[in-house]
Order: structure tokens, then sequence, then C-alpha cells
């Protein structure tokens, strides 16, 4: 056996948990993708989307996507900076531009190539990143890309983000990032407590917002739109994985910015651009993101039904009062069991174990959509219910 494989042939544990029969990954679904879908052969209630308006499936958000290919074809075969440039993108950046509230937006291949090529173009050596711990994987990544010096913050703690300000030299750039909804457990940001630090320090501000675009404001405009800190903001960044209902990324921002980044940020320079097929979903879920504001209104209402379903019942659930609703067991093994009864009583949900957090951290993520039903969610609460009292976690 070579060097390498002696090496990786030691790393067993997916073959621990498939042994143990509670390996839960990598589940292939073969039906449309809905609040109900077929997963390994089994009908199965949906809780683990991150397509919080439901949108995948929409008619609208199809026929765009192949009317799109029937135009354009179905790749790009090279970047936006060279021959990867089709006006669907151009006319799409200026919507989303809009739709944000900047003055531009530029479209990568996918949301993390969005924070691995923007963060380590921003800032230089003698410059500051200041970052929440529980930001999403892929800001960390563009973090380590970075050559600046890196400050990391406790969570949504504006001490501790304070406390590293101060020790900043105050003539470089500090830039401070956050997620707007966090992935895991759905707290939402402390903006505004950031947006006065930002100001007293003379700092900068990056939100991520993967995951409350589609979700905060009247239209999904996000959390930043949604408290009314847009200008203060400099760079918003959101993914088309999530609410709107493809793949792909963008980065939305001032003109000086963008004119930097589309020149500097190498995952945008270095990548294939997003597929027609992409552009036109993306484009067509925006327009029902302008037009039909009760797809927010429902997704609330489900969103607030299943917060004091989980709280009444005693689940523990961390700070969130988003559609992401964190079900901690604290035990890594528990959360593997209970995802794998969970799916044989016709529900799906997604693990969060370690090394991804710490084991005393580990937890169930429930997450919503707006199509689903009230009786669907009762099914869960009542299923979830029976399960984590059978394992002793309530
Ligand atoms: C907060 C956050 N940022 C960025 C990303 C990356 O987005 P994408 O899936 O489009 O690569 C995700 C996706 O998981 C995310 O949750």
């Amino acid at each position: 056996m070579r060097l390498l494989q002696q090496k990786l042939i030691k790393y067993d544990a997916p073959q621990k948990t498939k042994e143990a029969g509670i390996y839960p990954y990598f589940r292939a679904i073969s039906s449309e993708q809905d609040t109900e879908v077929i997963m390994s052969g089994r009908k199965v209630l949906m809780f683990g989307s991150n397509s919080y308006l439901g949108l995948t499936n929409h008619p609208k958000v199809k026929e765009a996507a192949i009317e799109a290919t029937k135009k354009y074809g179905t790749g790009m075969a090279g970047s936006r900076f060279l021959n990867g440039t089709l006006d669907i993108h151009v006319e799409l950046e200026h919507k989303l531009a809009k739709f944000v509230g900047k003055e531009e937006a530029i479209i990568f291949a996918a949301g993390m190539l969005v924070n691995v090529g923007v963060i380590p173009a921003l800032t230089g050596k003698d410059d500051y990143i200041l970052w929440d711990e529980l930001n999403h994987a892929s800001i960390v990544e563009g973090v380590r890309l970075s050559f600046s010096n890196k400050m990391k913050f406790r969570h949504n703690d504006m001490e501790s983000l304070e406390k590293r300000l101060q020790s900043c030299n105050p003539d470089k750039i500090k830039l401070i990032i956050v997620d707007g909804v966090f992935s895991m457990e759905g707290d939402v940001t402390k903006l505004q407590e950031i947006v006065n630090l930002a100001h007293k320090y003379n700092a900068n501000i990056y939100v991520d917002e993967a995951h409350s675009l589609g979700v905060f404001g009247k239209n999904g405009q996000g959390v930043c739109h949604h408290l009314g800190l847009t200008d203060e903001v400099d760079l918003i960044m959101g993914t088309f994985s999530k609410s709107f209902a493809s793949i792909g990324g963008f980065i939305a921002t001032d003109s000086i910015t963008a004119n930097w980044l589309r020149h500097n940020a190498r995952s945008y320079i270095f990548s294939a651009s997003p597929t027609p097929a992409a552009m036109g979903a993306v484009s067509a879920a925006l327009d029902i993101m302008m037009s039909e504001p009760e797809r927010f209104e429902h997704l609330w209402q489900l969103t607030h039904y299943a917060l004091e379903g989980f709280r009444s019942r005693n689940f523990e659930i961390g700070h969130t009062s988003t559609p992401i609703i964190p079900l901690f067991i604290r035990d890594n093994e528990k959360t593997f069991m209970i995802t794998r009864d969970l799916f044989e009583e016709g529900i799906f949900v997604n693990p969060v174990v370690s090394p991804a957090v710490a084991p005393k951290d580990t937890l169930i993520r429930f997450s919503l959509m707006a199509t689903h039903t009230i009786p669907q969610i009762d099914f869960a609460l009542d299923k979830i219910t029976k399960i984590f009292k059978k394992y002793g976690v309530i």
C-alpha cells in the first residue's frame, strides 16, 4: 500500500456507523423535491431542506430553467471574465443588486465560491478580519485563505467583538464577518450592535445572508433590509442553493468594491460561470418572491407554530427565532440513533454531530419550507417527541 492510502485507511468512522446501522448520509432522493420525498425507497416528510420557500418544484421556476437551456445551452465553458458572460447573468446581477439595495451584484458559481473568493481578496496582510465562531464553514475557509490578521470572537457576543476591535491598529482595515442567520442554530446576528461597534472603531461589515434571503423582509430581502441596516453593511452575500431554488451565489456591494472584486476574486475569475438553467431558475424565483408575499407570511406562521410546539414539549431549542430549529441532544451516538429512528417513522431531519460541533453540542436540525402544512408539522412533532422520550432527551 502506498503512503497516502496507509494514512487514509485509518479513517474508519463512517464504516463504524454503517456497521452500527446508524449511518445517515448520502441517502438518495428519487422523487420531486417537496415536503414529501421518496428517499432510499421510503416515503418520508422532508424537514431537512434549505429550500425555505419550497420553490425548487415550482412550475414557473422549472419552466424558466428549461427555456434558458433551450436558448443558451447547458454549460458555460468559461469564466465570467472571458467567454462565460451571458446577457442573463448581467440582467440577474442588476435585479439582485436592486433586490438587496446595493449598487452592484456579482454572481459566482456557488455560495461557497463567494466566501472563499471574496474574503481573501478584500483585506491585506496588515489588516484584520473579525469573525463569529459559528460562521459557516465557507467563511472559515475564506478567512483561512486570507493573509490578514484573523480574530475569532465568541458567538453573538458583542463584548468579545469589542475586545478584539480594541486590539486592532486603528489605521488598518477591520472587516467584521457574520452570518445573518446562523445556519445550524437558527439565531439571528446582532446586527444593530455590530453596526454601532463598526461606527465606533471605523470597521467594515460583511453579512452572509444565505439563510435569511427569502426568509426575512416583506419579499425576502434579508436581515440587513429587515433591520433597516442595508446602507451600514458593506457587503451582502447570498446563495442560490436555498430559497432561490438553484445553485450559485452572489456578493452585493458598492461599485468601488465590486470593481475590485470583479478583477481580483480568484474563485470568480478562475472558475466557469453558472449555467443558463440556474440563471433562469433564480430569476423566476426572484419574480415569485416579489409578487407573492403570502409565501413569507405562511413560512412565518409555520415557524411560530413549530417553535411553540417544540417549546411547549420541553425541547431545548436554543436562541432560534427562524425556520431553522435546532433540537439539542448533546450526545453524538444518540443523535445518530434518533435520526435513524425518525427516518423509520417517516421523518427526514439532519444530524449535526462531531467533529462539525463539539460532542456536547450535537443536535438535530429541523427546518421548514413555506410549502409545509400544519398537519405535517403536527405529525413530525408527535414522532419527534416519541423518539426523544425513548432516548431520555426530553
Ligand atoms: C451560511 C452559508 N454560507 C454559504 C453557504 C454556501 O452556499 P452554497 O451551498 O451555495 O455553496 C452555505 C451553504 O451551506 C451557508 O449555509
